[in-house]
């Protein structure tokens, strides 16, 4: 018997924690451009029409390799979470393709579009940790996307996952907070939780919306260091949304500018003008 209890009950996952796991079997339509040149995540004139007629998001292109950290800015409404959801699917975009490590995922749909999905884990300003739970619980939820088992369902995990959840929690900085119930910790704390629950997914994008919002400067600063490390020594393609120019300055590799749904730059951070930047948040609002 390899299970072992360690999420007893029902946790409610995170919407991000459907996104997660190993893509192996899931290259289908994959595209050997993207891969040869270790693009992770390639949208193509992404575009999403809501239903109330209003285009939050027009013709946007964006790549990102293995290792690259790009950091989107642009003011309330411009877009950003849009792409974002576009992206991992809670969105149906308007037009346009999403690739995800090669593979085209326009062309697919029910598991095999489930299992395309799987390198994506997305994070957002709220941690979304369940609350009365530890933190160990909560990161496990991470690895409930590769196990659709009776067992897990009851809450009951692979000893091996539960190892790798520790693991994560390690590179976060929190392990001797594993016991400790998620509703004690710290914004800052628990925002490195959720980071900890995304990686036990084993993702090849990290996409992370606005996740120092909440946070203090030095707690924001640490999360920021730990996506930047996620992304140098771990491979890992990040797109992180940001409302603080100067974060984004110093750690991204890349800077996107979008206003009112569309692209204004994409270009190497140090290129990046503050006049750029101002453009962004001057009658920028949708
Ligand atoms: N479900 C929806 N139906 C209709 N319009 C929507 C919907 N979701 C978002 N919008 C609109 O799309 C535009 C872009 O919204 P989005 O949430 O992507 O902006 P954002 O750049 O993430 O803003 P913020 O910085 O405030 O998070 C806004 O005008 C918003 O009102
Ligand atoms: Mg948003």
């Amino acid at each position: 018997m390899n299970t072992v209890l360690s999420t007893s009950g029902n946790i409610p996952l995170d919407p991000s924690a459907a996104f997660g796991a190993d893509a192996s079997g899931a290259h289908v339509a994959a595209s050997r451009d993207t891969r040869a040149s270790g693009v992770k995540l390639a949208v193509h004139n992404l575009t999403m029409r809501y239903g109330n007629g209003h285009t939050a998001l027009r013709d946007f292109n964006l790549s990102v390799r293995a290792g690259e950290m790009v950091v989107v800015l642009g003011s309330n409404g411009s877009g950003k979470s849009t792409f974002m959801k576009c992206v991992v699917g809670l969105n149906q975009p308007t037009a346009g393709s999403v690739e995800v490590a090669g593979c085209d995922l326009a062309a697919l749909s029910g598991n095999a579009l489930r299992q395309a999905r799987l390198p994506l884990a997305l994070i957002s300003q709220s941690a979304n940790l369940v609350k009365r739970r530890s933190v160990l619980a909560n990161v496990c939820c991470g690895a409930l996307g590769r196990h659709r088992t009776l067992a897990t369902a009851l809450g009951r995990l692979p000893r091996a996952e539960i190892e790798t959840s520790r693991a994560c929690l390690d590179e976060v900085g929190l392990l001797h907070l594993a016991a400790q119930r998620a509703g004690t910790l710290s914004g800052g704390q628990a925002q490195r939780v959720a980071i900890a629950r995304a990686l036990v997914q084993r993702p090849h994008v990290l996409l992370a919306d606005e996740p120092v919002a909440s946070l203090d400067p030095e707690a924001a600063d640490e999360v920021m260091r730990l996506l930047r490390r996620l992304a140098t020594e771990d491979g890992l393609a990040v797109v992180c949304v940001l409302h603080q120019p100067e974060l984004a300055a110093r750690y991204a590799d890349r800077l996107v500018g979008l206003r009112n749904g569309q692209m204004e730059f994409d270009q190497q951070a140090p290129e990046v003008s503050s006049a750029q930047i101002s453009r962004l948040y001057v009658d920028g609002a949708s």
